[in-house]
């Protein structure tokens, strides 16, 4: 049974320090990478939500031990084709990563394995991965043609190809040059603008040649994985949450320690600047092998933008997030070119605009985006739900902090995929009298 939370009221203000938890994106790759890899591998900063669970638990029913010790995990990798057959369903959770990357490794491998989630999961296009994997020779059935999960793979020795992807998407790139890590030839990858590049960077941790020309990512097959040391920045997409709080929560000033400030990640920064915010980036340095940084927000007054093109991959995941923040900037936000949105673990253009519409905001739904005419006046509040996606209902409760009465979120338990201690670090920052 899913509960409904009653979220915090209107603050005073926010005040004080956060420490960011770890990346999702570099913690997935970080158990998966390490394994494929020969050898013992240790990521520091490991984010323990729900996402990155399941990757744990795919890869410990491929016969993989994997100890995980509050943030830290230790990894004893097998080699890509030491992985061995599962004697039970995978289950992927709630998690696309999981389950668009884990298919690249699958397809190459040399057993029959099965992969299952939850019901969002279900409703997610899979051919955009499938269909590359079937061209390098990868056996691969499921529902609606292995369009959607449930799927099945039957491991095969995989042929390189030179992929021009439609979508920007690093789920679609990582899952093809995995398989390339085991096919015979050069795999390469174009895609249409650049997606997060945590794949390639990494993959260079663990010992291997990547390739870069402009879109175009290569590599070659039968290079092995050597395990490795990982420390895992913050996620800037949770760190997204909270200088979206400090920019529009009246009286605030806050410090968000250790977050990952990698070039394909940061969208959210452009825009808060070019949209007023008042933002300073310090202590800036390079852990393992991705930036980082601490950030330090606070409130000012904001005006709408245009956010499209190329931009859009650098933010996708921050949109519900960036409408909160537009519904408070002067003027207009129009967001185009992301009906990416739609296909996320909820359509995200659907659900943003629903249950910001019963907080008051006036917002519209495009085919591609969303246009929002930002107010200074305070929300109100309502009964509204997370719809099961993380990232709406952590939008939702960073609302309340600016809304007069009472918000009431259903399903707030989702918001653990990717954030578990989400309302202590909020409560630890905000100034209520
Ligand atoms: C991710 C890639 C993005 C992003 C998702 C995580 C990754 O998805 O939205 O949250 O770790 O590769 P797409 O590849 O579908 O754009």
């Amino acid at each position: 049974m899913k509960s409904t939370k009653i979220l915090p009221q209107k603050v005073n203000g926010l005040s004080g320090s956060i420490v960011i938890p770890g990346d999702k994106s570099i913690s997935h790759r970080g158990v998966m990478f390490g394994a494929i890899a020969k050898g013992k591998s240790t990521i520091r900063n490991f984010l323990t939500g729900e996402d990155c669970l399941s990757t744990i638990d795919c890869f410990r029913k491929m016969g993989v031990s994997i100890n995980l010790t509050d943030d830290v995990v230790e990894v004893e990798g097998k080699g890509f084709l030491g992985l061995t057959e599962p004697s039970d369903i995978l289950d992927v959770g709630n998690s696309g990563t999981t389950t668009r990357l884990i298919l690249g490794i699958l397809s190459g491998n040399t057993f029959h394995s099965c992969l299952i989630g939850d019901e969002s999961i279900a409703k997610r296009p899979m051919n955009r991965v499938t269909a590359p994997l079937r061209m390098m020779g990868a056996s691969i059935d499921g529902r609606s043609e292995g369009g959607y999960t449930p799927l099945a793979v039957r491991g095969k020795k995989l042929t390189a190809i030179d992929y021009v992807s439609p979508v920007a998407s690093a789920q679609v790139k990582s899952a093809v040059l995995l398989a390339g890590l085991n096919a015979t030839g050069v795999t390469s990858v174009t895609e249409p603008a650049k997606s997060r590049d945590h794949t390639e960077r990494m993959l260079r941790a663990f010992g291997c040649e990547v390739e870069e020309e402009g879109l175009k990512v290569s590599i070659k097959g039968g290079q092995a994985l050597t395990g490795t040391e990982i420390t895992v920045p913050g996620d800037i997409s949770s760190a997204a949450f909270f200088l979206v709080a400090g920019a529009i929560t009246p009286n605030s000033t806050i410090t968000l320690k250790n977050v990952g400030m990698n070039p394909t990640r940061t969208g959210i920064i452009d825009v808060l600047t070019r949209m007023g915010a008042n933002l300073s980036i310090e202590n800036e340095r390079v852990v393992n092998f991705e930036p980082v940084a601490d950030l330090i927000i606070s409130t000012s007054a904001l005006s709408g933008i245009e956010i499209s093109g190329d931009l859009i991959p650098r933010l996708i995941d921050e949109i519900p997030i960036i409408a909160l923040l537009a519904s408070q900037a002067s003027g207009e936000t129009v967001i185009k070119d992301a009906s990416e949105l739609k296909v996320k673990e909820t359509n995200r253009i659907d659900t943003v605009v629903n249950e910001l519409t019963k907080l008051g905001v006036d917002i519209q739904s495009t085919d591609d985006g969303m246009i929002i005419t930002g107010s200074t006046d305070a929300l109100n509040g309502n009964q509204v739900s997370s719809y099961g996606d993380h990232r709406i209902g952590m939008m939702l409760a960073i609302a309340s902090l600016i809304t007069e009465g009472e918000i009431q979120l259903e399903n707030p338990e989702s918001i653990a995929v990717s954030y578990p201690n989400f309302f202590n670090h909020l409560e630890q920052i905000s100034v209520n009298k």
